[in-house]
């Protein structure tokens, strides 16, 4: 008797050629309402699923993991994977798997991009234009910030904060950064000085935040922490909204206790702050950190392929944890036995 395919849906559309590699490997569907998934779509789906493709949109938590019966694999199109209870899914034995490093240039570029943007007022020029209220050069018009010489404050030393720091050497900033340890070969290859947290928001003239949201980073930055920086400093947050209370952020971008914010992400995940819209001194893009062509398409083979890795027995390419060791580990080498060869 030939054993059935597993099954894989997606919350999503991905594109078409991950579809069809997706379809090659398995009995794979999606959600084609063009609408976010939701709780209740999930939930209609996972008992049946063999592996679940996600995006950084959908919460997959442990009350969800635990009406899946058959799950050996989550896959997220996005390096973060806040929106999934990791311990959870280890407990159940289902792998995740998510997309480091093709993301990495993309990310650290749109945050050069948002500096650059706020420090030079580049929205507010390009609306003045527009509106048609340009009559000229002016020695007083549209006046930004200087980069050369000022200092770039970095908090994390991952993969995305090292890129952003390498980029910093073009303008001749000194780098500095705060993470949960230090890294030499970082500082060897950026000339970033390692300092605690309150020294990088007292010395920062431009802080980047590029750590992932977790238990210790949300809403670290808050009213305690603004008032700290300098008030010429520009906020940059191209990591997740809710490691900054957003509530605090406004209120002291109004009161200029900063200069000004670049933002990619909110706390709200498909909106923005009301009162953020107001202000001129903040740049706001749709979360699009990764949104490049080549990016996108990068991070959804490489999803997909955690995924494959996955159903075919093996330890995904990107595993974010680690199911290898106990009973899990080998429900999981049973089921590769059983599906090896035939379909995958
Ligand atoms: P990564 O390589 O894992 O780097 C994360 C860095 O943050 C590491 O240096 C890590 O420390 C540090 N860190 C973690 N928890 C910390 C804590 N509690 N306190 C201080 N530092 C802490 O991740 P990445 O690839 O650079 O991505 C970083 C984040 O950027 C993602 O998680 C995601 O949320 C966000 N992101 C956003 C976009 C976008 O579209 N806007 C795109 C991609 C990523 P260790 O070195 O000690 O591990
Ligand atoms: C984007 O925010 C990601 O985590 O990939």
């Amino acid at each position: 008797m030939k054993t059935p395919k597993p099954k894989v849906w997606a919350t999503f559309d991905p594109i078409p050629s991950v579809v069809e590699y997706l379809q090659s490997h398995a009995d794979f569907s999606y959600n084609e309402s063009g609408q976010l998934a939701g709780r209740d779509m999930i939930l209609r789906q996972l008992p049946r699923l063999d592996g679940l493709f996600v995006t950084l949109r959908d919460q997959v938590d442990a009350a969800l993991i635990e009406k899946a019966e058959r799950l050996k694999v989550i896959s997220t199109l996005s390096v973060g994977y806040d929106g999934i209870d990791i311990e959870a899914a280890t407990k159940r034995g289902i792998w995740v798997t998510n997309t480091p490093d093709v993301l990495t240039d993309a990310t650290a570029d749109l945050a050069w991009a948002l500096l650059l943007a706020v420090a030079r007022r580049l929205p507010e020029s390009d609306r003045l234009v527009r509106s048609g209220s340009y009559s000229g050069w002016r020695h007083t018009l549209m006046l930004g910030t200087e980069l050369s010489g000022k200092t770039l404050g970095i908090w994390g030393a991952g993969r995305i904060a090292q890129a952003i720091a390498r980029r910093a050497a073009g303008f001749d900033m000194r780098v500095i950064y705060s993470s949960r340890k230090c890294k030499s070969e970082f500082e060897r290859a950026t000339r970033a000085t390692c300092v605690e947290f309150v020294q990088l928001l007292q010395e920062s003239d431009f802080l980047v935040l590029a750590v992932p949201l977790n238990d210790e980073t949300r809403n670290r930055i808050g009213k305690t922490e603004f008032d700290l920086m300098k008030p010429s400093a520009f906020l940059i947050n191209i990591a997740r909204g809710s490691i900054i209370r957003e509530d605090e952020m406004v209120e002291a971008l109004r009161q200029k206790r900063i200069a000004g914010a670049g933002l990619d992400v909110y706390v709200d995940t498909a909106g923005i702050h009301k009162k953020l819209g107001d202000l001129d001194h903040v740049v706001l893009t749709p979360h699009i950190g990764s949104a490049t062509v080549e990016t996108r398409e990068k991070m959804a083979f490489l999803a997909a392929q955690g995924i494959v890795d996955a159903l075919q027995g093996r330890r995904p390419v990107n595993a974010v944890n680690d199911i290898e060791t106990g009973e899990f580990g080998e429900a999981l080498e049973r089921f590769a036995h059983e599906v090896s060869g035939e379909v995958l």
